[in-house]
């Protein structure tokens, strides 16, 4: 497969089979959820595919009041993204303020979104909620045009995500048709991809919630870097149901299929087919606490001998951020001139 190079410049270089792009915040550890929704995806598809992956600080801003905080989480999910899998010698892995096109195309996505559409994101209105007694900042509002502007930036193809970013890839290509049809064809139309397993990974403690790093027990959410007896530990306290029969109904069973499908994503095997072999919920448990174990050990093993070079996690992310910005600013061009912006 053809990738950029200094050799090969992104000039004569034309997408093998997609060009895939997605992000993820630096708002905390990374947990199962990010995982099995997105970064398994992320690191399955880096070879057949153009890739592109941001850590999207400009996002997390939008809920950060102390200083020093944002820069040290950026780093350390730069490490965790490299430990899944991510090669940088194929993924283009870079951090979003690294690339200052993402903020001058966010500007245009918000004078193409609606007030309207903006109001009916579900994930403004649960955060705004939840932030009831907090400061809720205009950037917490208007975060879908900056993540249109991450996804459109690179033309992407492709935007491998769990189930809780649909609205918010479907609200991109509402932008994206309505940019191409006032100023002509700019930008190309993204599509979500979700993965068969895993898309949405259930709180352990509330298994009728996503699995999530502003939860409010910590023991419903598994973070990557969970020592193997809090993982077990949480899952052999996973809420599930006194009738003490294993099948698999999501609405009857909320806690239970979220151990199956847990289980089903660690293993490759049918959520349906693993409930026909277990009687009782203790095992089911115990099983898929420890296959999370065993998914999690290579990655914090690597997570921490990347963490202990510092230097070198900075010059991959300095790399990364060179060949974004190739294919960022040839787009905010693009954009300018359809627009059409008096030249500099
Ligand atoms: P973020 O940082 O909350 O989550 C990163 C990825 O993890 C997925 N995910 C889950 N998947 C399954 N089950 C869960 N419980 C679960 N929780 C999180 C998310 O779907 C996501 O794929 N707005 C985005 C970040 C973003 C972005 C983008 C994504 C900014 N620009 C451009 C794609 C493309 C977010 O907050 O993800």
């Amino acid at each position: 497969m053809k990738t950029y190079s200094p050799e090969t410049p992104f000039d004569d270089y034309s997408p093998p089979v997609a060009r895939v792009l997605s992000c993820i915040q630096p708002t905390g550890a990374v947990h199962l959820g990010n995982y099995l929704g997105a970064l398994q995806q992320w690191v399955n598809g880096q070879h057949q595919n153009d890739v592109f992956h941001g850590i999207v600080d400009l996002h997390a801003f939008t809920v950060t009041e102390s200083p020093g905080v944002l820069g040290q989480n950026t780093l350390e999910l730069a490490a965790m993204l490299f430990a899944v899998g991510l090669d940088p010698n194929v993924a283009t892995v870079f951090v979003q303020s690294h690339v200052v096109e993402h903020t001058t195309l966010s500007w245009m996505m918000e004078c193409t979104v609606s007030f309207g559409e903006l109001s009916r994101m579900t994930q403004f209105k649960d955060k705004s909620q939840k932030r009831e007694a907090e400061f809720v900042s205009a950037g917490l509002f208007t975060y879908p045009a900056l993540q249109a502007a991450d996804i459109l930036l690179y033309d992407a193809d492709e935007v491998p995500v769990g189930d809780d970013q649909k609205q918010h890839i479907e609200i991109t290509r509402d932008i994206a048709m309505r940019f191409n049809h006032r100023f002509g064809e700019t930008f190309v139309l993204p599509k979500a991809v979700t993965p068969a397993l895993g898309a949405r990974v259930m709180d352990l403690q509330e298994p009728t919630n996503k699995m999530s790093k502003s939860t409010t027990n910590e023991s419903g959410c598994i973070y990557l870097l969970d020592d193997p007896a809090s993982i077990m530990k949480k899952f052999k306290r996973a809420v599930t149901d006194s009738d003490n029969e294993v099948s698999y109904d999501r609405d009857a069973k909320p806690g239970i299929a979220n151990l199956l499908d847990i289980l089903s994503a660690a293993t490759g095997q049918k959520p349906q087919e693993l409930a026909s072999s277990y009687s009782q919920y203790g095992a089911l448990k115990v099983d898929a606490g420890e296959a999370v174990c065993a998914m999690m050990s290579p990655i914090q093993q690597r997570y921490t001998e990347l963490m202990n070079d510092r230097a070198e996690l900075q010059r991959l992310l300095r790399v990364g951020a060179e060949k974004a910005r190739v294919v960022a600013s040839a787009t905010v061009d693009r954009a300018k001139n359809a627009v059409g912006f008096l030249p500099e």
